[in-house]
């Protein structure tokens, strides 16, 4: 309503935001990531939930870091991650199997895909299993569902607001801010133990592969490696399998699509054009993040697509940007602005990404590495695991519509920030139910 870039008033007295979804505009700023940096008023709380890692760092430290840590995320490592990622799917199917005995059953989703995304991530980052029969993968689970249904408190909306406004707040004895995370106390343990033992030379593991690197003396390892993409990764399934327990026919045709290509070759299901086209609508509609925030620490101008009437009425095609201006980039406008989307752009339609003409022209839409889409941001600071997010996406789906059939029951799932987008019924967190029948492969 109010175009691609709009200044509004921040809680109580805090300064202006401005609010930015134009594409060369958000582009930019994702391109001098470090001139646009994240509020160093939550650095503190970062560093408490996942340590001191890449998604803490800022500068020369970012840029250090990540190019430690870049070899670990390449094509071909993704690639290789492949079999251990197939692992963790076929013991999900396996507990759902058994839970289902061949009948339709009422099952909450939240209790079998955050814990495979969690065990993938054991697997793939540690080599280690962090399973929902494991107490280290017990333990974070409980930990997150206990995360999830805190953050929808009204405390937990306040808190960003005055840590924004009262940045020592960060530093308080409280113990919610003080204590370090659970995933981060289990990663911190798991991580020292696994440097007591000499280093795996074959492993295809994240962790792997970084103490290879210390070895040859480019690294120092920390064991502070964080789980990061777990939730952010399960909550996009979850909500596809909601979508597609309700558009039977769009579900139908994907499981066709995986019947007739019979193949267990990992390269296989994941090039499937029409698998490949629910997984981009699934990112552009239920992107697990809404938005991000920026502060520029330098002046700087910001170029614009489309030119904007200021409220003087005089039109621009750049905003001047002065340090310590903030910016809200919404990844969720930006996926589905009916402007550039059309007006069907709030519906789940896969068919958009692969019928000729169904999209506007590549310059009309967000730019991001996993094309079109703005979800993993761009530049300097690109989600280092899109790969991975995208080959489990892909994965998952294809094993979960192979095996099972998935219906609606008419419960209202409510979509909440919590603080990734997260299904609740009644006001209860990590709440998923859906019919799930068996199917019989002969
Ligand atoms: C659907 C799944 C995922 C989504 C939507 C997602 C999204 C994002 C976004 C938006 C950022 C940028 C945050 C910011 O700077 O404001 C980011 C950064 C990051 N993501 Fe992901 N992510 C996903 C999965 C993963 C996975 C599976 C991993 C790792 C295994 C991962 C690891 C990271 C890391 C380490 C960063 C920080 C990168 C940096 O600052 O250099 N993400 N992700």
């Amino acid at each position: 309503m109010l175009g691609p870039v709009y200044r509004i008033k921040s809680a109580l007295w805090q300064s202006e935001v401005v609010v930015i979804s134009d594409h060369l505009g958000v582009k930019h700023i994702f391109d001098q990531a470090y001139t646009y940096i994240k509020s160093p008023a939550f650095q503190p709380l970062v560093v408490k939930v996942g340590g001191r890692g890449l998604i803490w760092a800022e500068g020369d430290e970012h840029r250090f870091q990540r190019k430690m840590v870049s070899p670990a995320f390449s094509i071909s490592a993704i690639k290789k991650m492949g079999p251990s990622v197939m692992i963790c799917i076929d013991k999900m199917i396996q507990r759902i199997q058994k839970e289902c005995n061949d009948k339709l059953t009422m099952l909450n989703m939240c209790e079998y895909v955050p814990a495979c995304t969690l065990a993938i991530i054991g697997q793939v980052g540690f080599g280690y299993g962090f399973g929902p029969e494991t107490p280290n993968g017990k333990a974070i689970l409980d930990a997150w569902q206990k995360d999830v249904q805190l953050f929808s408190t009204f405390s937990a909306f306040l808190a960003p607001i005055l840590i924004g406004i009262f940045p020592w707040i960060a530093k308080l004895p409280i113990k919610e801010f003080q204590e370090d995370s659970t995933a981060k106390k289990v990663i911190h343990m798991i991580g020292n133990e696994l440097l007591q033992e000499p280093p795996n030379m074959d492993g295809t593991d994240v962790f792997s592969i970084l103490v290879r690197e210390s070895w040859e003396g480019k690294l120092k390892p920390d064991g502070e490696r964080h789980i990061a993409g777990f939730s952010t990764t399960s909550g996009v399934v979850q909500l596809v399998l909601l979508d597609l327990a309700q558009k039977p026919d769009t579900q139908a045709k994907l499981r066709a699509e995986l019947v007739a290509a019979d193949s267990s070759n990992i390269d296989d299901i994941e090039s499937l054009p029409y698998l490949d086209a629910v997984t981009r609508e699934g990112l552009r509609l239920r992107p697990t993040s809404h938005d991000t925030s920026r502060v520029a620490i330098r002046d700087d101008v910001i170029p614009l697509k489309k030119p904007v009437m200021l409220s003087n009425g005089e039109t621009v095609t750049s905003i001047p940007v002065k340090a310590g201006d903030s910016f809200v980039i919404p990844f969720l406008v930006m996926n589905s602005d009916a402007q550039v989307w059309g007006p069907d752009a709030h519906e789940f339609v896969p068919e958009r990404w692969i019928t000729e003409g169904a999209l506007p022209s590549g310059s009309e839409l967000p730019h991001g590495p996993y094309s079109h889409l703005s979800n993993f941001i761009d530049g300097p600071r690109v989600c280092i695991g899109w790969r991975l997010a995208v080959q489990e996406i892909k994965l998952i789906l294809a094993s979960m519509i192979k095996n099972f059939e998935f219906r609606d029951t008419g419960v209202k799932v409510e979509k909440y920030f919590s603080p990734t987008v997260q299904p609740f019924v009644n006001g209860e967190g990590a709440q998923l139910p859906l019919q799930v029948i068996p199917i019989q492969h002969y």
